[in-house]
Parts: structure tokens; sequence; C-alpha cells
């Protein structure tokens, strides 16, 4: 079986590891840099597998892949998206008297269609083949369809897949029931841990943790690790307290109204392994002066708490600055890749100290 993984673009290698290390005999095949496509293929029993990759922290979405062709731009690219619709089998996913519904999506520039073309296109060609196969005709419907069907253009690559986990993006984790006004995604909290090198028994510290994504993802991950999650704003920090009850970790989460200026004084030097943290951008929230302004104040304390090898991944818009405030705090940098968070592409700075 052959499936296609959605993510976060930027993310695609960490994204990759996961699956090989969670979904049985997974083989990947095709990654989508900077497109957030991962194509993979496992052996394993489809319900094990279909339980493992449910349980991915960093995808966004996953179809079981029917049909992969190349297709042209222009607007005969339609037909070429039908012709592969109607061989594809897609009909044959839709049980007798059940609902369906394409998602289309178009990836890169150029296309002389639409991702409702797209939609449109597979749709006809599904219910001819079911009428022509099977005698009857699958109805569409686009609120609450009974079977989701996902159809991509990705540049000249058209993928249609039976979508399997789920109309609602699996960054949008269940738990979380307060939501902070800039929240981070939850598979981009987990991808953070991931870079900064955070294993099982590290301590591990959200300075600036908002409704605490990273802290509850750190516990979700890592069960024997002690999470520490601050933020000045005492309603984010209740917020943060609600979100990891809601996720069973409110035991192990331990969240702090303080000033990440002021770590050292809260936490004690040398006394975390991993800093991961998602300060403000200066984009979405106030202004990008003031946002150096409290890179230059909040390094120097990361850095106190910081253990000698210890890292930290932090996410940004600002990255000149910050790498400026944690080189002058003594902290090397360590690597930088761009991701898209939403409409902005950030930078997710890796820091350690020597
Ligand atoms: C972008 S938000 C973090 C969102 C969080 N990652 C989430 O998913 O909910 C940045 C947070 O930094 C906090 N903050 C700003 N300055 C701070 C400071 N000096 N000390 C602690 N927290 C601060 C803000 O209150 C805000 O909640």
């Amino acid at each position: 079986m052959r499936f296609l993984a959605t993510c976060n673009p930027g993310t695609e290698d960490v994204v990759a590891r996961e699956i090989v290390e969670e979904v049985d005999s997974a083989k990947v095949e095709e990654v989508g840099e900077y497109r957030g496509r991962i194509v993979f293929r496992s052996s394993g029993e489809p319900w094990l597998v279909a339980e493992q990759i449910y349980g991915l922290r960093s995808i966004h979405s996953a179809s079981l892949l029917l049909a992969e062709a190349e297709v042209s731009p222009g607007r005969e690219g339609l037909e070429e998206v039908w012709r592969a619709a109607y061989k594809s089998g897609a009909h044959l996913h839709i049980p007798y008297g059940a609902t369906f519904a394409v998602r289309g999506e178009r990836i890169g520039e150029g296309h002389s269609y639409t991702s409702v073309e797209i939609a449109s296109t597979v749709g006809d060609a599904v219910q001819r083949a079911a009428e022509e196969s099977l005698g009857w005709r699958p109805m569409v419907r686009l609120n609450s369809p009974q079977v989701v069907l996902h159809a991509e253009v990705d540049i000249f690559t058209f993928r249609l897949g039976v979508l399997l986990t789920g109309e609602r993006s699996r960054h949008r984790r269940r738990y979380r029931v307060y939501d902070h006004p800039a929240a981070l995604k939850a598979s981009l909290a987990y991808v953070m841990l991931r870079l900064a090198g955070a294993r099982d028994g590290d301590t591990i510290l959200d300075p600036m943790c908002g409704g605490g994504t990273v802290a509850v993802e750190a516990a979700l991950l890592f069960e024997t690790s002690r999470v520490y999650c601050v933020d000045l704003n005492p309603r984010h920090t209740r917020g943060a307290r609600l979100n990891a009850e809601s996720a069973r970790v409110g035991g192990r989460v331990e969240v702090y109204t303080w000033d990440a200026r002021m770590l050292h004084e809260l936490l004690g030097e040398d006394s975390v392994d991993r800093i991961v943290s998602n300060p403000p951008y200066g984009i979405r929230l106030g202004d990008p002066v003031d946002v150096r302004i409290l890179y230059r104040e909040f390094m120097p304390s990361a850095a106190r708490v910081l253990r000698s090898g210890g890292r930290a991944a932090i996410i940004t818009a600002e990255t000149k600055a910050l790498v400026a405030a944690a080189r002058s705090s003594g902290l090397r940098m360590a690597g930088a890749r761009r991701v898209r968070h939403g409409d902005l592409w950030v930078d997710i700075v890796v820091l350690e100290k020597p």
C-alpha cells in the first residue's frame, strides 16, 4: 500500500523520519521538499498501519494513494486528471449508498485550471467509473460526506487518494481547549522538539509558552521528562494548565506565570536540557523593534538556565536579531531552516550552549 502524507512545508525530512520510525515496514519514496508532501509505502497489516499513521504527530493528513500520474499544466491536464481518476479504482472505496466529496488542491504555479476544477473533474470520473462498473452513481455531498477523496496536482504530478485521517487537520489536537491567539501548530511543536534533539528524560522548557502547545507535546512524547511552561500573561498560563489537563499530562507540566527575561531566578543556572519556544514574531503581535529588544533581554537568561551541551530551538521571523542576541549571550548557532507557519515563512533556529 502507498500513502500520501501532508505536513507543514519545510518539515518534510523530520516527518519522513517519524514515518519510518513509527509505521511498520515504512519506506519513504518521495519527499516533496517545501511542498509539505511525503509519499511512502508500507507492507504492514492494514489495520495496524492505519493505527500507526493515525498516531503520527508531525503530519497534517494521510491518504491511501490510489493514483499518481504526470499531467500537463494546460487545460488538457484536466482530461489527463479525468482518465487517471477513472482508472484509479477510487469508486471501489465508496460503499454502496454512501456519499463522497473530492477535495482538490493545486501546488505550484502556472496551471490553467483551479483546485475546484480538479475536484469536480475527479468527482465526475469517479461517478462514471461507479456507474459503468458497479451500476450505481455515488452522490456528491460537500458537507459531512462519508468518504473524502484527496486530489492534488503537485506541479506536474496528479495524485488521488482516500483520506484516512478525517477532514480536520491533525495539527489541531483534540486536547486544545484553550486557543491562544497566536498558537503554534502542534505539528511544528513536535518538529521543533526533534530539531532541538529532545529525548525522554530531558528537562524541557518553553519560556514563552502561550497556551502550552510545546509543553503539552513534550509531555505527551516523553514520559519521564520534566517540562516547564512559562508565560508572563496569567490568562495564557491558565489556558496552558487547562490544555495540559485536557491532554492528561497536567501532573507533568509545571506552569509558571513569570518573565522569560528572569528564567535563572525561577529555575536556577544550568537547569534545563532543551529550550523550545515560539516567542512573539513581531509581525502578528506588536512591533518588530520591541521583539528585538525582547530577544536581547531574554537570551542571556535562556543561556544561563541551559546546561552545557544543551540546545534551544526557537521559531522566529526576526532571525538576524535572534542569532545576534544568542551569540552575544554565549550560544552558538547549530542550524536553521525555513518553515511555513500560517501565511508566513519563518525560521526555526537551533542554538547550542558550548
Ligand atoms: C507566539 S505566543 C506563544 C504561543 C504558544 N506557542 C502557543 O502555541 O500557544 C508568545 C507568547 O510569549 C509571551 N511573552 C511575551 N513576552 C514575554 C516575557 N517577557 N516573558 C514570558 N512570556 C512572554 C506572550 O504572553 C505570548 O503568550
